[in-house]
This record gives structure tokens, sequence and C-alpha cells, in this order.
């Protein structure tokens, strides 16, 4: 297989941000991908997934190899539970929704987020009370150095809010090629304390959820207040929520009585940094086509034509701004390139 040469990458990151690779390979199977890497062995290499928690700021001249290997079944199961394995290159949201037909619970609070089955499981993806940590049995990563494949079960993972191991101890060592869920068949244990799920349910009347319902509410709920990549470039939260002290949350509460948190535990608390965004002045304003969602601070959007680079200064000038008037430090989710 020969790479394609200077192709736009705009079609393959979710911001819409128009970068070239310089050299370009879609690889759709286990052998495909274990015969470019032994080709390449010598040379940069940049992993491509389904593009959606990234910021490319330039050109790529490392080898992109976009991992598009597909393949989801049910493994085995007993009268409780489905052991299911999706590959890496599966769409996240067709693969919650395939479960969902299959009556199996436990991923519906997931549903609609964007990226590759692969991706979930290295920055531990989360929604509405619920992260893939929760369901997951363990993952299967081909190592770089040496190509052996490697099973990682769910404590070797590492999972932490939006973190694993993948994004820490073995960053940029291995590649997660498939993944296994436990997933009820009866007795599913819903998630619906999340205050919108459960206006959602109320609203439509639903006193006794389904988990395809729940399913749907948080459709609902995601599509009243993110924007579609398809329609507005953009890669979901830019920043992780802060954890700050108990004794830094309690001054700042004392000056912001209004100030939404979420305790973590007895030493420290979580801010929504969409909240301090809101607040230090951000939300739903526009610089050129690069901008802050008007629905939700805390994700920044391509109108169109923003370069990476402007997305990366606006990303910049808020921090600035969040730490100059609150003294907390925003982190960036997505992985800026
Ligand atoms: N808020 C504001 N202004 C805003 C946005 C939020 O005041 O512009 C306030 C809300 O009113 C609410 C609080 O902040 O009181 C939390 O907001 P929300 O429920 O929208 O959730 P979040 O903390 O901003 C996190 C995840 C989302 C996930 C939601 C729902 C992170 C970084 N983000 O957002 O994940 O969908 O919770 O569980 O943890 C993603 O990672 O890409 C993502 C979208």
């Amino acid at each position: 297989m020969i790479p394609a040469t200077d192709i736009s990458l705009k079609d393959y990151n979710t911001f819409g941000i128009d970068v070239k690779a310089q050299r370009f390979i879609v690889a759709t199977t286990q052998e495909q991908l274990l015969s470019i890497l032994k080709t390449h062995s010598d040379q940069a290499l940049f992993f491509l997934g389904g593009g959606s928690n990234m910021l490319l700021t330039k050109d790529i001249e490392a080898l992109v190899i976009q991992l598009a290997i597909k393949g989801k079944r049910i493994l085995r199961q007993d009268d409780d539970f489905a052991w299911v394995e999706a590959q890496v290159g599966e769409n996240w949201h067709e693969f919650v929704l395939w479960t969902l037909e299959r009556d199996l619970g436990g991923l519906e609070n997931l549903s609609l987020i964007p990226g590759q089955v692969g991706t979930t499981p290295i920055q531990n993806i989360g929604a509405y009370g619920v992260e893939v940590k929760d369901h997951l049995v363990e993952c299967v990563a081909l190592r770089l150095k040496d190509l052996s494949l490697v099973t990682f079960s769910n404590s070797q993972c590492a999972f932490d809010y939006r973190e694993s191991i993948f994004k820490n101890e073995f960053k940029d060592q291995y590649i997660v090629l498939s993944v296994v869920f436990k997933l009820s068949k009866r007795n599913h244990q819903l998630q619906i304390g999340y205050g919108a799920i459960k206006a959602a349910l109320q609203e439509q009347k639903i006193a006794q959820p389904s988990i395809q319902d729940v399913s749907k509410a948080v459709i609902a709920i995601r599509e009243s207040k993110l924007p579609n990549p398809k329609e507005i470039g953009n890669s979901g939260s830019f920043f992780k929520n802060p954890v700050i002290s108990v004794e830094q949350f309690r001054e700042l509460q004392a000056v912001h009585p209004e100030m939404p948190f979420y305790t973590v535990d007895e030493q420290t608390v979580k801010v929504p940094a969409g909240w301090l965004i809101e607040q230090a002045g951000f939300k739903g304003k526009r610089f050129g086509d690069a901008g802050v969602h008007d629905k939700q601070a805390l994700v920044l959007v391509n109108y169109g034509k923003a370069t990476g680079a402007e997305i990366a200064q606006l990303a910049e000038a808020i921090q600035a701004r969040v730490s100059e008037k609150f003294n907390i430090k925003i982190c960036a989710e997505v992985n800026i390139f």
C-alpha cells in the first residue's frame, strides 16, 4: 500500500480544520495496519481515529494512518449480561445504537458522543453520570515498539476523569484496537439522576423509562446544547472541568453563591469550566470564524474557515481570563497538534 500525498484533513477532524497530511493511508484490517507499520517502521507516525478530540494547528509531516478497522459482535452471554466487542474503527454512536437495538443496557447515557470506539478508553469518555470505564471489561492494544498485542483489564487502564494510562504513562506507545464491554440484558441499572435527563423524561411523561428512552432523552439534551459537528465544527468540551481545593471553593462561593459545583471528595470540588468561561464573558463570542458556542461555553467552534491556530489562540485567551478572574487554571481536554 502506498500512501496518498497532500490530503486535506478537513473531513477527518470534527473541528473541520483545513490542514494537510503530507502522506495519508487508511488501515481497514489489523493485517493492513501491521503491514503499514512494518513498512514504515523508520518514520514518524500520526494515528487518526474519528478526529473528534483534536485541534490541528499545522500540516502533518508524519505519516497519517487512519484507523478504520470495523467489526462488532456479542462475544458471549449469560442470563443477565452480554460481553460485546467492537473494533477501533466503529463509529461510537452507531455502536451504542446497535447495543440498544439488542436491548443491551449500559451505554445509553453515552449516546451521540462523536468519535470512534477505539479512542473512547483513551480519554475515558463520559456524559450524564456514566463513563466508559463503568462498563469496559478490557481492551486489546498494539504495542508500537514491538507490534505485540497486549490486553489491558479495566484496572490496568488506570481510568480517571477523562484520563487513562494511554494518555499518561503509556502515551504514544499503544494503539487501542478493540474494546470489550459487559452490558446488562435485564434489570438495567439506569443512571437518570442527572437533572437534564430527569427533566427530559418528565416532559415526555415517561415514568418508567427504558434504556432506549434514556438514550432518546440524552440525544435530545445534546442536540439542544451541543453543536452538530457536521454543521458547525467543534470538538465537544474543549476544556476539562477543573478540580479545586475546598478552601478555594469556599472563598469563591462567598463571592459567587450561584456557582454550580460537584463534590469530588473531602478536600476537592469540581467546578464547571463552562460556567467559569461564561462568567469570564466569552459565551457566544465570535472572533472571525473562531468562537465560543452560545448554548454551552465549554465548546469552542469553527464557523467555517478558522485555522487551528486561531482556535488555539482563543483557548489561550479564555484560559488567561479565567485564571485572572478566578485564579483557576483550566486545561484543554482536546489534544492540540
Ligand atoms: N454552565 C454554565 N454556562 C455554560 C455551560 C455550563 O453556567 O455555558 C453550567 C450549567 O448550567 C451547569 C454546569 O455548568 O450548572 C454543568 O454544565 P453541563 O451539565 O452542560 O455539563 P459540563 O460540566 O459543562 C460535562 C462534560 C460533557 C458532558 C456533560 C454532561 C466535561 C469536560 N464535559 O460538561 O462532555 O456531555 O458534562 O454530562 O466533563 C465532552 O467531553 O466533550 C462533553 C460534551
